[in-house]
């Protein structure tokens, strides 16, 4: 791997790293910097000329700042003459922004989409995105990878038979079909409405919960307002007490977690896709999705497919 550079932004620098120790490499070095003004400045300490690229930056919160940082350091390193330069970017913000839900309002998924690309990176490495047809807004090549094994293997042996595993709206219920078949479960969906930003209402789940213990699984956590309606719901039509929830993106904004615990949640587990809160609780379970990254990584840099990564 003496050919790449792995670069990483500010957003999840701990991923970063562990990335690159999977390949066997050091992060290079960079100067990443703000302006009194909130300009942000980059500056990319070793030569990538004719390298290859790997840069790596969830657009976790601050969402904006991540995208811009992500952009600045792909300029700097397309005007440093690197040959290829790869994009990996675990968690894509604005990825729920996929259509337009009113008149005379943006597509920002599409937008965020249109920036990367000018930017000048060749090649986007994103894990379960919040929509498909995302990786339609890119004319470059996308490798949109999953974590649903990663976190499969992670639940197996606390899960029984009996388990229901649940979507909380009809957005995720390929996700739950994937993990199901995988552990021999049923499923159940919720039907979920979003009122505004913070706010949803659910309806009454759509499949057999009563007495059975159920397993929530969505692409990310946010306020964690639809995994507590679920739960509701879910109480409501009888399921047993004690709800585990996996999420591939933990992007909690303040105070969900607690609340999330507050509602009954028995197990929470997430990957390392963004970084823990600063009011993380003790009881979150994190796994790293660097070993499947830097195997989709290697993989790229040799040329080899990533078939069974998907
Ligand atoms: C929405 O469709 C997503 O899959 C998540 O269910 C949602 O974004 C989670 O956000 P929150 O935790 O704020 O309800």
């Amino acid at each position: 791997m003496d050919d790449f550079v792995v670069i990483s932004g500010t957003a999840n620098p701990p991923l970063a790293r562990a990335i690159a120790a999977e390949l066997g490499l050091s992060l290079a070095k960079c100067r990443i910097e703000r302006f009194p003004d909130g300009e942000v400045t980059v500056e990319v300490e070793q030569s990538v000329r004719q390298r290859q690229v790997f840069l790596v930056q969830p657009t976790a919160p601050p969402v904006n700042d991540h995208l811009v940082e992500l952009i600045a350091l792909a300029d700097a390193c397309r005007r440093a003459a690197a040959d290829w330069i790869t994009a990996v970017v675990p968690y894509f913000g604005y990825a729920r922004a996929d259509r337009r839900k009113a008149r005379r309002v943006p597509i920002m998924a599409r937008a965020a989409a249109n920036v990367i690309e000018a930017s000048g990176i060749d090649h986007l490495v994103t894990l379960d995105l919040h929509s498909p047809q995302v990786e339609g807004f890119f004319e470059i090549p996308v490798e949109s990878l999953t974590a649903v094994p990663t976190l499969v293997d992670a639940v197996r042996e606390r899960v029984d038979p009996q388990t229901v595993i649940v979507s909380p709206d009809f957005g995720a219920v390929e996700r739950a079909n994937a993990l199901a078949r995988r552990l021999g479960c049923d499923i159940a969906i919720v039907p979920k409405r979003r009122v505004s930003g913070s706010e949803v209402e659910a309806g009454e789940p759509i499949g057999r919960v009563e007495g059975r213990p159920c397993l929530i699984v969505d692409d990310m956590i946010s306020t964690g307002g639809t995994i507590v309606k679920a739960i509701e719901t879910l109480q409501r039509a009888g399921a047993r007490d004690g709800v585990r929830v996996v999420a591939t993106h933990g992007v909690f904004a303040a105070g969900a977690q607690q609340r999330l615990f507050a509602a009954g949640v028995e197990e929470l587990l997430v990957t390392d896709t963004l970084p823990a809160p600063a009011d993380e609780a003790p009881d979150v379970r994190r796994i790293s999705v660097a070993p499947l990254l830097a195997t989709a990584l290697r993989r790229l840099a040799l040329g080899e497919s990533l078939r069974d990564l998907f």
